[in-house]
């Protein structure tokens, strides 16, 4: 039986896979909607998140909420947001690869839980990790990439932006643009796809014999009919994701 993310969670929060638990004060697991459309990931717990429990509390937090409330028109409710990694490396200095390798069934579990249909990556370290691209977040930003049945949409970290210089910063509308592009792709799910309707052929004439008497019809090929494409992701998806 599939468990729940509640399940998740509360197995997450007595991890023992690193050695970033002996220096954690909490797991921080994840919040928002566990049937969200969209999930946002970042790299990794700050000094805020480590002592509330939820990822992006802090500044970094406020500017996604607000982008999440001004363009998407979602609240973090609505939403899903998490990290790659789920305890605070010291000094928030950058995760290790064995920390990543022991974290990342947890991201897989999220995943394949909620399966949300976007995916928005916050930073290099995300986008990288996700897309296993070499990349910089400059480069990858402003577009959309297809992922397991899904779309991930990369942009700015929102401390970047606000270590740039916040709204004045050269990268805000760049940033804006961003949170556009997940309002769109989310907008563009939300019609289903066209339907493809195959014109009824025309009865075949009766054919007659010459006692006038009505011979059995000759078989007819019916086409197979043109399936729609099915909108939702594939469900169930415990892949190797990453
Ligand atoms: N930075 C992150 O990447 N994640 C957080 O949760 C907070 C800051």
């Amino acid at each position: 039986m599939t468990r729940t993310l509640a399940a998740v969670a509360a197995e997450a929060a007595d991890c023992p896979r690193c050695r970033l638990a002996e220096g954690r004060t909490q797991v921080v697991f994840g919040v928002g909607n566990a049937d969200a459309d969209v999930m946002f990931i970042g790299e990794a717990p700050g000094f805020h998140e480590d002592k509330q429990g939820e990822p992006f509390v802090g500044a970094a937090g406020q500017l996604l909420t607000r982008m999440l409330s001004e363009v998407v028109g979602l609240a973090r409710e609505d939403v899903y947001i998490c990290n790659v990694l789920k305890c605070r490396p010291p000094g928030n200095r950058d995760p290790q690869d064995d920390e990543i390798e022991a974290c990342t069934p947890w991201l897989v579990e999220q995943v394949s839980l909620i399966q949300p249909r976007v995916i928005a990556t916050l930073g290099n370290f995300a986008t990288k990790f996700v897309l296993q691209t070499a990349q910089g977040i400059t480069r990858m930003r402003g577009s959309t990439y297809p992922w397991h049945g899904r779309t991930v949409i990369p942009t700015f970290h929102p401390a970047a932006i606000l270590r740039g210089g916040g709204e004045t910063s050269r990268q805000f509308g760049e940033f804006r643009a961003d949170f556009e592009l997940i309002r769109d792709t989310l907008r563009g799910l939300e019609s289903p796809p066209e339907r493809i309707t195959v014109p009824e052929a025309p009865p075949p004439p009766e054919p007659v014999t010459a006692s006038g008497a009505v011979s059995s019809p000759p078989s007819v090929t019916v086409p197979e009919p043109i399936g729609v494409p099915d909108a939702e992701p594939a469900p169930e998806e415990q892949l190797e994701l990453f």
